[in-house]
């Protein structure tokens, strides 16, 4: 049977979950396997409370006896763990292709520790393989759009049949693609100066460390 490589990358992340920790759950199928690894830790005496970054996450830890608490009760999150659609070396990433991160981007910013669990396919030379997700505000979208275009993003509305997709905020997202980005500080920084963009996928200096999943076991980039 193959590895499960993200079970790998979440495992040994969630390993560093102490006891009394604040703990920030991530979104997708990498986290889904570090929430399941930190409720088994809860049920052996592990003593955390936790905030998620979706909904999903959120009722994948209630159902499996997380003890969860409003983002109104926590000033900081001591661990983040999260998946990545793409990391560079530099521990630069590319998040949201779940559609969490602007939710994701607040818990990452509030955290001592952010910790990122990819499998080794989502490590890249440079970013921009996969299209970048930018949430958008719906009023006046075709005007966003515009401007997306305008940083030659060819930016495609994410659709969910024949709606667009709706995030948890109530926004839209953006799939952009522009190629390889070879400054994602800077590309972050003009995408987010554009009035109806909400926030875009590029976590830039963020990220304390970066597990990758290998058949051989877990890498540790710091
Ligand atoms: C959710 O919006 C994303 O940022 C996810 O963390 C990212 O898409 C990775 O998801 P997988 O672990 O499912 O690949």
């Amino acid at each position: 049977m193959e590895p499960n490589l993200k079970k790998i990358a979440a495992e040994k992340a969630v390993e560093w979950v102490e006891d009394g920790m604040t703990i920030g759950l991530g979104t997708g199928s990498t986290a889904y396997w570090a929430i399941l690894r930190i409720a088994e830790r809860v049920r052996e005496g592990l003593t955390v409370r936790a905030a998620a970054s979706s909904i999903r996450s959120e009722q994948l830890a209630r159902e499996h006896g997380i003890p969860l608490v409003s983002l109104d009760e926590i000033d900081r999150f001591d661990l983040t763990i999260d998946g990545a659609d793409e990391a560079d070396d530099r521990l630069n990433l590319i998040k949201g292709g779940g559609g969490a991160l602007l939710r994701e981007k607040v818990l990452a910013a509030s955290s001592d520790r952010f910790v990122v669990i990819v499998d080794e396919s989502k490590r890249v030379r440079t970013l921009g393989a996969f299209p970048l997700p930018v949430e958008i505000v719906p009023f006046g979208s075709r005007l966003t759009l515009n401007a997306l275009k305008a940083l030659d993003g060819n930016p495609a509305v994410r659709m969910d049949g024949d709606r667009p997709y709706v995030t948890d905020n109530g926004n839209w997202i953006a799939d952009c693609r522009f190629g390889t980005i070879d400054d994602p500080e800077q590309l972050s920084v003009r995408l987010n100066r554009i009035p109806g963009v909400v926030e875009n996928g590029l976590f830039v200096g963020m990220t304390s460390a970066v597990v990758v999943g290998t058949a051989g076991g877990a890498i540790v980039l710091e």
